[in-house]
Order: C-alpha cells, then sequence, then structure tokens
C-alpha cells in the first residue's frame, strides 16, 4: 500500500460486537487504521451467522478497518488476518495450524476465528472492510459452552493475564501492519499455504448436491481450496470442511 498503516487504538469494556459497531463508525467516516477492542463481546458474530463466544476475561476481540485503494478480495483480507494471528501465536513458540480458510488451531483445537466484512465502492475496491479477529487467549473459568466445548481451545494454558493480552495484541497490530503495507505483493500467501493442516487429507464438504467426500489438495492463487472429489476437482470458495482423520 501507498500510505503505511497507522493503528488509533480504542478499546472498551464491553460491546455487542466490534464489527458490528466498527462497520456503522466506517459508514460515519472513520479513517483507515481505527482499531476497536473489546475485553467482552455480548453478540460477537462469526461466519454464516453463528454465534462467536466472547466472554470477559478469556479472549482479545478487535476489528480494525482498512480503506485499501487498491482491488483486493474480502478472502485475500481473510488470508492475511490469519498469517498475522498465526506469526504471532508462533512468536510465542506455540504450534499452530490454519484451517481453511478463517481458522486457526492448536492440539486440535480451535483457536481463532476471523470475520472479513466490508462495503465495495467499484472495480472490487472496497469503501471500506473491517477485519475482525477473535483469539481465545486464556480459557474461560466457567469453561467453553457445550456448543463448542469438543471444539475450541486457548492459546495459554493459564489464567487471565492483562499484561500478555495486550502483548498479544501489540504483536498481533505489528504483522498485520507487515503483510498490509506490502499490498499489493500477497507475501502471507505462502506461510498461508505451507501451514495448512489439511492439505493431503480426506474431508467432508458441502457441494451443490450435499456433502461430498474428497481429499484437500491445495490453495489456488485465489484462496480457494482445491478438492480433489472422485478425480474430479473442486474449488471451493466458501464454506468449512470437516476433517475426516
Ligand atoms: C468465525 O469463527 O466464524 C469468525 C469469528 C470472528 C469473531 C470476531 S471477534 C471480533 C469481531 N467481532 C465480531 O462480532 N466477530 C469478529
Amino acid at each position: 500500500m501507498s500510505v503505511p498503516l497507522q493503528f488509533e487504538l480504542h478499546t472498551v469494556e464491553s460491546i455487542k460486537s466490534t464489527n458490528t459497531a466498527l462497520k456503522s463508525l466506517a459508514k460515519d467516516g472513520a479513517p483507515e487504521g481505527y482499531v476497536l477492542c473489546a475485553l467482552q463481546q455480548t453478540a460477537g458474530r462469526g461466519r454464516m451467522n453463528r454465534v462467536f463466544f466472547s466472554p470477559k476475561g478469556t479472549g482479545l476481540y478487535l476489528s480494525i478497518l482498512l480503506r485499501p485503494a487498491l482491488p483486493l478480495s474480502p478472502a485475500a483480507l481473510t488470508c492475511m488476518s490469519a498469517v498475522a494471528v498465526f506469526d504471532t501465536i508462533r512468536s510465542f513458540d506455540l504450534p499452530c495450524g490454519i484451517k481453511w480458510v478463517n481458522d486457526l488451531y492448536m492440539h486440535g483445537k480451535k483457536v481463532c476465528g476471523i470475520l472479513v466484512e466490508g462495503a465495495s465502492k467499484q472495480n472490487g475496491i472496497f469503501d471500506y472492510a473491517v477485519c475482525g479477529i477473535g483469539v481465545n487467549l486464556f480459557p474461560p473459568l466457567e469453561g467453553f459452552p457445550k456448543s463448542v466445548a469438543d471444539k475450541a481451545g486457548a492459546v495459554f494454558d493459564r489464567a487471565f493475564d492483562e499484561e500478555l493480552r495486550k502483548t498479544f495484541l501489540k504483536r498481533l497490530l505489528l504483522r498485520f501492519k507487515h503483510y498490509y503495507d506490502q499490498l499489493p505483493a500477497l507475501t502471507f500467501a505462502e506461510t498461508y499455504r505451507s501451514n495448512q493442516f489439511c492439505l493431503g487429507k480426506p474431508v467432508l464438504f458441502s457441494a451443490e448436491t450435499g456433502m461430498r467426500r474428497g481429499t484437500a489438495e491445495s490453495i489456488d492463487d485465489a484462496f480457494r481450496l482445491v478438492v480433489d472429489s472422485d478425480g474430479e476437482k473442486i474449488s471451493l470458495d466458501r464454506g468449512d470442511v470437516v476433517l475426516l482423520d
């Protein structure tokens, strides 16, 4: 990007959803680099209208406002955000894997989800894009809700630590800026591809004809997941895949 990204950090105790609030601020003219961070969300949202569990004393919930001057796909911003989180977790010497398209996993459990939303002007250029990132940093005292207990995990296996939350946030924003400032060069793409843990494995995915099985093969130039299903190559641009082994 020609103008380096500069952050303006705003932290609130509690909010319904940082994405919803930041989209509204974006419509009212908030500048690129506006970061809205909450200690708790009461109506955190994930992809496909899912709820994102966001209690106090557990995670990092933030949204970053971008006004990119170049045509960019939501998928590129999602993958760039995922790599920024990946690098941040790795900077603590912790293991981490990326699951197409927007999830980060540690020890087989999801620790982070990403939700990019925006409005386009024309020619694929965003009027604004909001990158929403939710990281489960510490295990909730009361445990994860039943609905996600077998899937959700936390980055750190210790009680809530505000200094560590702040350090994580600082490192994450630096990695995000690092990749954003280099656009349109997709310098995060290699890390995104090489740290996918589904590639080469059997997966279940939803196709027009219903659920299908296949082998996850690669991530293409548009960040679609290419699956081989009975010899047919299918490029997925949305949805989830379920790992079968
Ligand atoms: C997903 O797992 O499907 C995406 C989850 C995204 C959650 C983050 S938390 C900050 C921002 N505000 C929201 O309401 N959602 C995103």
